[in-house]
């Protein structure tokens, strides 16, 4: 890897958005946790610059995070963000203070003096919008620095020791919220660190290709298929890089949507001829799954049985070397807990988890330094249709967690897979599929009554929901107008039998989750 910019994690929530925006600007980077950031690690890394993310401590705490001091004398040039500038400012020898007045949301800086660092976007005399969360703020800037842009809440908003290439930032110039914040990041990647850009997916895509032939050899390599983005993706890289050496199990748990298994199997088999296994286990999981209604025993149910099918395929098929996993970078980063303590387990995500061990394969983890995004643009790269790769994501346990103190039945499936076709027919009808980051819809088990023509009906009730969100982690309720949601009832009504009242989820998340289970 010829450029690359490190990032060190404070523990911010957005310090995500900063690999995001240096990726964009053509630039390979990754995030660390400070903690792990040692002086052999960056030698190794070998960073043409450095960032400084955000967090949650305050620098005036005994015990707050650091970055390596060795980070300072390399060289290299440095952007702190927010918590980032304050411990590069408490590090060479400024003041940090707590202050009554926390700073939080929009907020203007001035720009106090021209620099390299605001090239194309500003000049001296300016006025810019940009996004503060802070509570802490610098009152003495160490020897060498000059305020370049200053603000009513932050007066050292902008600092920078030119001659060393440090920059520092109170807001966070790498939400969509302050508007130049990633021009503000590229000057810095290119102007201040040399860069010159030219990473893209299709480099990373012939990287990748080259890496996994490398890693595999002549070895076979199994590949669970869900018709998922990521094990989409996953498989068509690795196809394109090993031919038939791969070999994809599609389990199908009978939990999937109306036409969903026969599609996958149809695109990938048949299209794209990639050599796999389709086994029907969906009686087996039907039976495990009889009168179980709680979320958790559900998801285990559904994981163990997964697990033990996939296995038994494997072997009838010759067992394999390696097995491949759609594993993202956000999946990675969230992996490493530095902060301490553990994190509360809201609902357990099913995976193969456990059976490289028990299977003695290697992983293959084509995708860990992807966003979900890139891993969308990887896809149209390897030619997967905008079918595949725009597709919503669908939880591993399928509808099995979308129908709430319900008894798992074919016949409950059945309703639940016609309603929810006609709900994201209509989407698509009306072009918002795109737009809504994930749309479901859940079978209630309650019954209430209706008139439908001249007699009583006494039918279940059903639950739409349809969120926008960036990662999952956080979601707002979409708003569809009434007029498309009373269209979405009247069909789903007319044409499902067993549905005879239906509602819309105006719940965010948090508090609520994404799916109701
Ligand atoms: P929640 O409901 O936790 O969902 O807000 C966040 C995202 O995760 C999906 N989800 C799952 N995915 N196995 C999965 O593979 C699961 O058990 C599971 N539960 C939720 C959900 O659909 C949403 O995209």
């Amino acid at each position: 890897m010829s450029e690359n910019i490190l990032i060190i994690d404070f523990g911010s929530q957005v310090t995500q958005l900063i690999a995001r925006r240096v990726r964009e600007c053509g630039i390979y980077c990754e995030i660390h946790p400070f903690n792990k950031v040692t002086d052999s690690f960056i030698k190794d890394f070998a960073p043409n610059g450095i960032i400084l993310s955000g967090g949650p401590s305050s620098v005036t705490e005994k015990g707050s995070p650091r970055a390596a001091e060795y980070i300072f004398s390399m060289g290299l040039p440095v952007l702190g963000i927010c918590y980032g500038q304050q411990t590069m400012v408490e590090q060479l020898g400024g003041k940090v203070e707590s202050s009554e007045k926390r700073e939080f949301g929009r907020a203007f800086i001035h720009i106090e003096k021209n620099s390299i660092i605001f090239n194309g976007i500003c000049k001296q005399g300016d006025k810019k919008q940009v996004w503060m969360s802070h509570g802490d703020h610098v009152t003495v800037i160490p020897k060498g620095f000059s305020v370049i842009a200053s603000s009513e809440g932050a007066p050292f908003a902008i600092i920078a020791d030119e001659a060393r290439h440090f920059y520092g930032v109170q807001f966070h110039p790498e939400v969509a919220h302050t508007p130049d914040g990633a021009a503000l990041i590229k000057n810095f990647a290119y102007k201040i660190c040399g860069c010159k850009g030219g990473w893209s997916m299709s480099t990373f895509r012939d990287r990748e290709i080259e890496k996994i032939r490398e890693q595999v050899g002549s070895g076979r390599v199994l590949c669970g298929l869900s018709g998922g983005v990521d094990s989409s993706v996953v498989a068509a890289l690795l196809h394109e890089a090993i031919g038939d050496q791969l070999l994809c199990v599609l389990v199908d748990h009978g939990l999937m949507r109306l036409n969903e298994t026969e599609s996958i199997v149809n695109f990938f088999r048949d299209e794209f001829h990639v050599p796999m296994i389709h086994c029907d286990a969906s009686e087996l999981f039907l039976s495990k799954l009889k009168d179980e209604i709680d979320p958790e025993k559900k998801r285990k149910i559904i994981g163990a049985t997964f697990i033990d099918v996939f296995e038994k395929e494997a072997k009838k098929a010759g067992g394999a070397d390696f097995l491949a996993q759609g594993t993202l970078y956000p999946d990675v980063i969230e992996s490493v807990n530095f902060v301490g303590g553990k994190s509360i387990t809201i609902k357990t995500h099913h995976n193969v988890g456990g059976l490289p061990e028990r299977m003695n394969m290697k992983l293959v983890e084509p995708l860990r330094e992807l966003f979900k995004d890139e891993v969308r643009q990887l896809g149209r790269e390897l030619g997967l249709s905008e079918e595949i790769v725009g597709r919503h994501p669908f939880p591993g346990p399928g509808l099995a967690v979308r129908m709430p103190g319900q008894k798992i039945t074919k016949e409950n499936l059945n309703i639940l897979r016609k309603a929810d076709a006609i709900y994201i027919d209509e989407i698509k009808k009306a072009g918002l599929y795109d737009e809504i980051w994930q749309a479901l819809a859940v079978l209630l088990p309650v019954r209430t009554v209706g008139v439908m023509g001249d007699s009583r009906s006494y039918d279940y009730a059903l639950a739409l929901r349809a969120v926008t969100s960036t990662d999952g982690m956080t979601a707002d309720f979409y708003q569809f107008n009434h007029e498309f949601l009373g269209r979405v009832s009247n069909r789903i009504i007319n044409e499902v039998k067993g549905i005879n009242r239906v509602t819309y989820d105006i719940t965010s998340k948090p508090p609520g989750t994404i799916e109701w289970e």
